[in-house]
């Protein structure tokens, strides 16, 4: 089976180990890795017809390669989108989108809670004539307020990285759709496993692929999925020109990925709930931020709109002042002998993290204080390993 649309009516554990497969002459069973840099034409003709795209086919591989179109055909299966870009990164996943959807004058309205990197890359645009305004991300009234004549685009993460906070997607599309804005979604935190936001009234959907969707820590990767016309039109071109492209290679990575997400997910969002429950416990543990746990702002905006409450677990520690707080989170997560202490996340190995001085440090106190991410915050990636080793060792730093 190659045509996409034979693939709509299977479940969607079968689309992601078989969505997306062109089987070549020598009849492979794995999905073949095409490491070539461009194609050969059988005559001039042909590569002038190729170029100008008036015959379909492979010309080179920044912007077209089999392996990476096999991830691309899978990947937008499984988000139930028309099409999807492949990318080299999330970061220039979010680049390519802003680069095509917004121009000098124009404006963007995200939510305060986003990844740090995603904030200055925005922050970044303003040299180049393009504002941002930020809102709390479940402030309905404030995106509506934020909108002006020029503003393109709405951006938001749910769940937000660290803090778990949830947007009501079809609230907020309701918003963008009234004022003719793309609202634009990170899904790196569910990813379709759980959640699909273009069922919601999301335009587009993100993905940093490096996460959940590789799964096992390898390999960079990002993706943009949404209609035909804006992957195809608006961002294929942007990509043809600037370049930052996926590899093959880390294509074929990602596929592997995309085969065990469903159940890597499953387990992962089960062991994560287990060592929430276990944090809300714990005397030195202020506060538990966890969509699946009933102490959540948003738990039952949760379980309406993704199927588990996913794999992050974000705490804060006791700390009277900042550097205590600081000074407390520090010592826990080097008391961890298991959990690694990685910016990344997603990964089948368990993660621990200082957002402060780490993923979100470069955006600064104010911006910090904003998006409520505090010097005793430490946010958890649980992986696979088994849910009472990960309290047991967080138990070691607590005591630490
Ligand atoms: C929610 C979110 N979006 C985007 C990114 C950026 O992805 P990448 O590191 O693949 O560029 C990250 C990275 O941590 C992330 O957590």
């Amino acid at each position: 089976m190659t045509d996409p649309s034979s693939f709509d009516d299977l479940d969607f554990a079968t689309r992601a180990v078989r969505a997306g497969i062109e089987r070549t002459p020598f009849g492979e069973h794995a999905e073949p890795l095409f490491l070539t840099s461009s194609f050969v034409f059988e005559s001039a003709a042909q590569a002038a017809a190729r170029f100008s795209g008036d015959e379909p086919g492979f010309v080179y591989s920044r912007f077209s390669n089999p392996t990476v179109k096999a991830f691309q055909d899978r990947l937008a299966s499984l988000e139930d989108a028309e099409a999807c870009l492949a990318t080299a990164s999330g970061m220039s996943a979010i680049l390519a989108t802003v680069l095509g959807l917004v121009k000098q004058g124009e404006h963007i309205v995200s939510s305060t809670g986003v990844f740090g990197a995603t904030a200055q890359l925005f922050n970044l645009f303003g040299k180049y004539g393009v504002q941002t305004s930020y809102v709390p991300l479940t402030d309905i009234s404030a995106w509506d307020a934020a909108i002006k004549p020029e503003t393109r685009m709405m951006y938001l993460e749910t769940p937000s990285n660290p803090l778990t906070e949830i947007a009501d997607l079809s609230a907020i599309s309701e918003v963008a759709r009234r004022h003719g804005v793309t609202l634009v979604v990170d899904n790196c935190f569910s990813t379709p496993a759980l959640q699909r936001p273009l069922q919601q009234g999301a335009d587009v959907v993100i993905h940093s692929a490096t996460k959940y969707i590789d799964g096992q820590g390898r390999v960079l990767g990002g993706a943009i999925l949404g209609s035909e016309q804006l992957i195809n039109d608006t961002l294929l071109p942007v990509m043809r020109t600037t370049g930052p492209s996926l590899s093959a290679f880390n294509a074929w990575v990602l596929l592997k990925g995309l085969e065990t997400l469903q159940i890597r997910m499953e387990r992962q969002c089960a062991s994560a709930l287990e060592v929430a429950r276990w944090l809300e416990e714990q005397p030195q543990v202020r506060r538990v931020h966890y969509p699946g746990l009933a102490s959540h702002p948003q738990h039952a905006l949760a379980k309406r709109q993704q199927s588990a409450g996913g794999a992050i677990v974000a705490f804060e520690l006791q700390g009277d002042d900042d550097e205590t707080a600081r000074a407390n989170a520090w010592r826990v997560i080097d008391g961890c002998k298991v959990l690694s202490i990685t910016g990344n996340l997603g990964d089948v190995k368990s993660t621990i993290t200082h957002p402060a001085s780490t993923t979100h440090q470069r955006i600064g106190p104010a911006a910090r204080k904003a998006a409520g991410i505090g010097e005793g915050l430490v946010r958890l990636a649980v992986g696979l390993e088994g849910a009472s080793d990960i309290c047991a060792d967080l138990a070691r730093g607590l005591s630490a």
